[in-house]
């Protein structure tokens, strides 16, 4: 089982670094691509290597390990990370329904509000904002006394299972600092929610062909945007507290979530599959102009 299983994840792991690494290069380098949709985009593919890459790796190696250890370095390391990564994503994926919310609702505007300035504002912003979420969170579970038990039920450290290894009452601490994560995640859906309404209720009053290209858009943003949430707040919104479904969830968004933003956008897209076609034929011609 744990050799199927690292056959699995390792496949998973090559295609979401490989997929992710393809968008963001071709973004860059495919000047019919240079717009703040196709840059941020670029940014989710880059966020979403790095979530992966904080736990899956190790992970990875793990299911060929009889002894699966972790320091205590590398457990708070990838407690900083995941937050570090996942809470700027969060706010990344906000940035993206903004961008789309002014595209649509505010098409002749959309120039000067997205500007490249406002644009790498913005971007510097979720950086921001996931830095100091997981340093708040950081500076609390760093000083807690760790003496008891050290078993993890788990494939990577995760605020709610590290604090109960704690030696004291972590009930209330647990609390709290779940409701770090889920104030962030919940202010984040409510802002989402709120731009996906604005932008179904205008492309509802024009039914032509524009709308239904933007409305495709929103349907590959708003699925990314359930698939990454859903199983956020189940986590620490509101717990289910069921070992297995924990784990599955934990799974779900640190690799299922960085494998589909690919499947779904690239798939869907027809700019970046028109831009995959000249760039196989600049491949194929290097004279071919990219
Ligand atoms: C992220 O977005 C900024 C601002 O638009 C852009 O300059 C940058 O190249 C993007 N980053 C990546 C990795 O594509």
């Amino acid at each position: 089982m744990q050799h199927f299983l690292f056959l699995v994840f390792i496949l998973l792991y090559l295609i979401i670094v490989f997929g992710n690494a393809l968008i963001v290069t071709l973004i860059i380098i495919d000047h019919h691509l240079h717009s703040p949709m196709y840059f941020l985009l670029a940014n989710l593919s880059f966020v979403d290597l790095w979530l992966s890459s904080v736990t899956t790796p190790k992970m990875i190696t793990d299911f060929l390990r009889e002894n699966k250890t972790i320091s205590f370095g590398g457990c708070m390391c990838q407690i900083l990370f995941v937050h570090f990564v996942g809470g700027g994503e969060m706010v990344l994926l906000v940035v993206m329904a903004y961008d789309r919310y002014v595209a649509i609702c505010k098409p002749l505007h959309y120039s000067t509000i997205m500007s490249l300035k406002r644009c790498i504002a913005l971007v510097v912003t979720y950086w921001i904002i996931g830095f100091v979420h997981a340093l708040s969170q950081m500076v609390v579970i760093i000083q807690l006394p760790f003496c008891g038990p050290r078993e993890i039920d788990s494939f990577f450290c995760d605020i709610p299972l590290v604090i109960q290894l704690a030696c004291m009452d972590s009930s209330t601490l647990g609390i709290l600092m779940n409701g770090d994560s889920g104030v962030l995640a919940m202010t984040c859906f409510i802002l989402l929610l709120i731009s996906y309404t604005y932008i179904l209720l205008t492309v509802c009053q024009h039914s032509n062909t524009a709308a239904s290209k933007a409305l495709s858009t929103c349907t590959a943003h708003i699925t990314v945007v359930v698939l990454f949430f859903g199983p956020c707040i189940f986590i620490y919104v509101w717990p289910l507290s069921i070992p297995w479904v924990d784990k599955f969830l934990a799974v779900f968004y640190s690799v299922i979530t960085p494998l589909l933003n690919p499947a779904i956008y690239s798939l869907r897209n027809k700019e970046m599959k028109n831009s995959l076609k000249r760039f196989r034929n600049y491949y194929v011609d290097p004279k071919v102009r990219f």
